[in-house]
């Protein structure tokens, strides 16, 4: 727990969590964004040698500069591979501890394999300049991500696993709707992401096709092992989950495919059954559903078991030449699973905003496309260009749509019936004749041999150009950008495209490393701080999920708070309150309640009115969530919802309502 600034005459409380959270309720709790570091450009490797794919191991340069090579010579080391992405040094101390959390969540001290000895000597990686390990930890729901730094790289466990050295990561809207509606994060803090492509920097002790130096991408699909998560510098994954990255293929691109590939394939693979070994046009797939049926299924986890094994009869599985709808396909999964169907042979219908997609859609195969906005007609649209024998439809964009989509498909109780698959959700009911699936992903990265396939043949469809991997958009500030680029994602501005972030020493700028909290700089007469914006003091002693929240009543009546004759020595001015909740935020207080006096006033001769004056004040801070009190009886509830409403939508979800009523009759 942190001291609170005993020289503030404010009064504090601590907020039961319960009803902080009702009085919450109608705001998401965010903050202003992390500080940008300086935008780097990322230096990518480049292929040199006859293989399709991109590996450092062979080039003498390593994309190294001139005077790193011959700093390398001077020192002759037998082994300088990734030399160029951390600096050169035969230092191998870590970096200072940052805090407790990071330490608990780097599962252990090792920088390698922990089976026999331990990290040797000779490993190469303790080569790097700096290994340490930059990471964004989630607090807790609703919260933004914080950049930290754990003394650890993560270990590998078992014969398949590898260590990435991140360049770049991909960003998907589940990273930013788990941290939002709390789902997907087994505990706080933990560490999110899931997309990446990097460099490997630990190879797999058994036989594989991924070596040391490769650079490749992957989904972690994995949520459960923080380990896996690519919000990290270092990201532990297995070979089987992974793809190279062809010369033809860009890191970014890489980055950006990993997720939507894997959940496309699975969707239409498994899911659907779709066959991809007969395409003609592109290196042909494996046949998913007959490899996984033939597995034993005590291998496969049991809450994917009747999806994997029974939820589609063998004769129901799409045949060249039928149709599939996608709602949703200018998403980055919906472009993919267009081109997949394409490759095996289907007709695709599309839904989506033509207008921002049409034409990629129309470039990547699509048969036929409608426009997303207006669904009743879209739907019969859909219905009447697929002579009403629709039986597959995939949804990429969430439970309503998934609903619209159902009612496409043909659901007469003749013939094979019809198969919808949720990325994000499923209709409540399932029509007669039409069976729900949910995405099976976890098979990816619990089944060896299915991943590995999947992962082949990828590589083999991208180095054949098989495949149009998404547009991207680069978001800058490396680690500590990544909560300013989902806030776009959450602002539904992103169409058709993913933001990749490139990772590098920029992200390293503004991690709290250091084990002491700095504390603010106290520069007026009165112990109030008057200059500077500077949250850091905030960030730190409010990134504990444990901490004690502070709050302080905002004197916004005349008189202060306290019922006394002794002269009170707070302003209610909006002048000196606007200094009192700038100082207030930097010193880490999270929360101010404005005051509510109406008739009775216990020398509160001049008020402001609490809803308005708290906007004021959320207007000029960045962190401090202002729970505005208001009366039942004089506000009409409607009105009062869509003031508060709006003022929330001004302040980024800061402000919360405290409803008083009780002590003064002739008020309420
Ligand atoms: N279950 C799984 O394992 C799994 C795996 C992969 C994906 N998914 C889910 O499948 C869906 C698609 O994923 P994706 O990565 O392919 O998506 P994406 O590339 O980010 O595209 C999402 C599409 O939704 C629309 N959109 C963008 N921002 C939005 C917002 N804030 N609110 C509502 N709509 C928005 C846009 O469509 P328009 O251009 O038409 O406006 C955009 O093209 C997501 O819900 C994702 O979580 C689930």
């Amino acid at each position: 727990m942190h001291q609170a600034p005993a020289w503030l005459l404010w009064c504090l409380f601590d907020p039961d969590p319960v009803s902080l959270l009702t009085l919450t309720a109608l705001c998401s709790v965010s903050s202003v964004l992390l500080a940008k570091a300086v935008a780097r450009a990322q230096k990518m490797p480049s292929v040199v040698h006859s293989s399709p794919f991109v590996s450092l191991r062979p080039d003498p340069a390593c994309g190294r500069s001139g005077e790193e090579r011959q700093k390398e010579k001077r020192e002759s080391l037998p082994s300088r591979s990734f030399a160029n992405l951390s600096g050169l040094s035969n230092n191998v101390d870590v970096p200072s501890l940052s805090n407790g959390v990071a330490h608990r969540l780097a599962n252990g001290s090792s920088n390698g394999h922990t089976n026999g000895s331990a990290a040797r000597q000779d490993d190469e990686f303790l080569r790097l300049a700096s290994p340490q390990q930059d990471l964004l930890l989630l607090h807790g729901p609703r919260q933004k991500y914080s950049l930290e730094r754990a003394r650890d790289i993560p270990e590998l466990r078992g014969d398949h696993e590898i260590l990435i050295q991140v360049l770049a990561i991909g960003l998907n809207p589940v990273d930013w709707k788990g941290a939002d509606y709390d789902f997907g994060q087994p505990s706080y803090p933990w560490v999110n992401g899931r997309d990446f492509a990097g460099i490997v920097v630990k190879a797999p002790r058994n036989e594989s096709r991924v070596q040391h130096g490769d650079v490749v991408f992957g989904p972690s699909t994995d949520y459960r092992d923080v380990r896996k998560a690519a919000y990290q510098e270092y990201v532990v994954t297995t070979d089987y989950n992974v793809a190279r990255i062809p010369s033809t293929t860009t890191v970014k691109e890489g980055a950006a495919s990993g997720v939507a590939f894997v959940a496309a394939a699975v969707a239409l693979g498994v899911s659907f059954g779709l066959d991809f070994t007969s395409s003609r046009t592109s290196p042909a797939g494996p046949d998913f559903l007959r490899m996984v049926r033939q597995l034993d299924p005590r291998d496969v986890p049991e809450d994917i078991r009747d999806e994997c094994f029974t939820s589609l009869p063998t004769a129901e599985r799409p045949q060249p030449g039928e149709w599939l709808a996608i709602w949703g396909a200018n998403s980055t999964t919906g472009q993919l699973a267009l081109q997949l169907a394409k490759l095996a042979g289907l007709k695709v219908a599309c839904v989506a905003d033509l207008a921002k997609g049409g034409q990629r859609l129309s470039e990547l195969g699509a048969d036929f496309m409608v426009d997303k906005y207006d669904t009743k007609r879209a739907v019969d649209i859909v219905r009447a260009v697929t002579g009403n024998n629709l039986r597959f439809g995939l949804d990429c964009t969430g439970k309503d749509t998934a609903d619209l989509l159902q009612q496409t498909l043909q659901q007469s109780n003749h013939g094979r019936k019809s198969h919808l698959l949720g990325m994000t959700g499923l209709p409540k009911q399932a029509s007669p004749n039409v069976v729900h699936h949910k995405l099976p992903i976890k098979l990816f990265h619990e089944v060896h041999d299915y991943g590995e396939a999947l992962m082949q043949w990828l590589e083999e469809l991208l180095v054949a150009k098989s495949l149009k991997l998404p547009n991207v958009e680069i978001a800058e500030g490396g680690l500590a950008g990544i909560n300013d680029a989902l806030d776009r994602l959450r602002s539904g501005t992103v169409s058709g495209k993913r933001i990749v972030v490139p990772v590098g020493n920029e992200s390293r700028s503004g991690v709290s490393d250091s084990p002491q909290s700095p504390t603010p700089a106290i520069n007026g007469a009165d112990g109030i701080i008057h200059s500077g914006d500077d949250m850091t003091y905030h960030n730190q002693i409010n990134s504990d999920p444990d901490r004690l929240k502070f709050a302080y009543w905002v004197p916004n009546v005349s008189g202060g708070l306290v019922i006394s004759k002794i002269l009170q020595r707070t302003h209610w001015d909006l002048k000196s309150n606007v200094r009192y909740a700038k100082t207030a935020e930097r010193v880490g207080f999270e929360y101010a309640l404005s005051q509510i006096r109406f008739m009775a006033g216990y020398g509160a001769e001049n008020q402001h009115e609490p809803v308005s004056f708290s906007q004021a004040l959320l207007g000029a801070t960045e962190k401090l969530k202002v729970i505005a009190a208001l009366l039942p009886g004089p506000w009409n509830p409607a009105v009062a919802a869509k003031q508060i409403a709006s003022i929330d939508n001004y302040c980024d979800g800061r402000i919360a309502v405290n409803v008083v009523s009780g002590w003064f009759k002739a008020e309420v």
